[in-house]
């Protein structure tokens, strides 16, 4: 089994023990340790070229590329050049930047939603506009790159550790880490002089209040997190696809539902 993880980490090395793996990633961060038949690549995903044989992947993977790419869709074309027809799958999972919330206990000026308007908006005045709204466009994107039997699993990630549900608690623990770990690396390119303009001490004052949300329990925000994946289609599958266009191009969805109120 041969399968490529655009900037992936290890875990799937435990699950499939007999896949070789490749892991690829623009920059050098992957461990040295690693398990046997893991390898991992310096190698630019949106690139047409793979350096690797058509038609020869059983999987390609790819994780929170959003604001990383010009075009997923691209990706998503091009990942189907390198899947075996018939047989190899694109997985990709993303989640998207809007903060939602069922019982309206996300103030009206909240900074953290602020942030992440501010973000989107920084995206797009870069000089290569990188698009963070991607995760719900997955799907759409593969049907119309040709993909069949195609699902979409949408999760929701609690902001924090407000939900009573054990579960829902303890991912929300962990992204309340992930937020407050990751938020300065965040925003200081989309925040600073390529993007939004602001200088170092604006962006700090601000995000003194984002994280006061982030921490706020009394707040009961999430965000999705959405799994889509699609198979290429054999050839046979393909020929009986432009004889009769329809039905295919539709695509399952399925969504695991946080209670908000715990
Ligand atoms: C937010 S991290 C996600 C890492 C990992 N997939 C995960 O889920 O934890 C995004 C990664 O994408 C990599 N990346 C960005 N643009 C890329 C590109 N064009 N080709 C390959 N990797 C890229 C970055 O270097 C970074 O390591």
């Amino acid at each position: 089994m041969d399968v490529t993880l655009p900037n992936t980490d290890i875990p799937q090395a435990a699950l499939f023990p007999n896949a070789r793996i490749t892991g690829t990633d623009l920059s050098p961060i992957q461990p040295s340790l690693v398990p046997p038949k893991v390898n991992f690549e310096i190698h630019d995903c949106t690139e047409t070229d793979w350096c690797r044989p058509l038609a020869s992947l059983d999987l390609v993977h790819a994780a929170v590329l959003l604001g990383s790419l010009p075009s997923y869709s691209k990706l998503i074309r091009n990942a189907r050049r390198y899947l075996k027809p018939g047989e190899g799958w694109l997985e990709c999972h993303e989640m998207m930047p809007e903060i939602c919330c069922d019982d309206d206990t996300v103030p009206p000026s909240w900074p953290f939603r602020a942030w992440q308007s501010y973000l989107e908006e920084g995206s797009m005045r870069m000089e290569s506009p990188k698009p963070l709204r991607v995760a719900d466009k997955l799907a759409t994107w593969m049907r119309e790159a040709g993909y069949v039997d195609i699902h979409e699993r949408i999760d929701r990630i609690p902001m924090n550790s407000w939900p009573k549900h054990p579960f829902l608690k303890s991912i929300g623990r962990l992204w309340e880490v992930n937020w407050l770990e990751g938020l300065a690396a965040f925003s200081y390119k989309l925040f600073g002089p390529e993007g939004l303009g602001w200088t170092q001490n604006e962006i700090e004052v601000f995000l003194i209040d984002v994280r006061k949300c982030i921490k706020d329990r009394n707040v009961h925000a999430y965000q999705k997190m959405y799994v889509v994946y699609g198979r290429r289609p054999s050839e046979e599958e393909e020929k009986a696809m432009m004889k009769k266009p329809s039905k295919s191009a539709g695509f399952k969805t399925s969504s695991a539902k946080a209670k908000s109120k715990g």
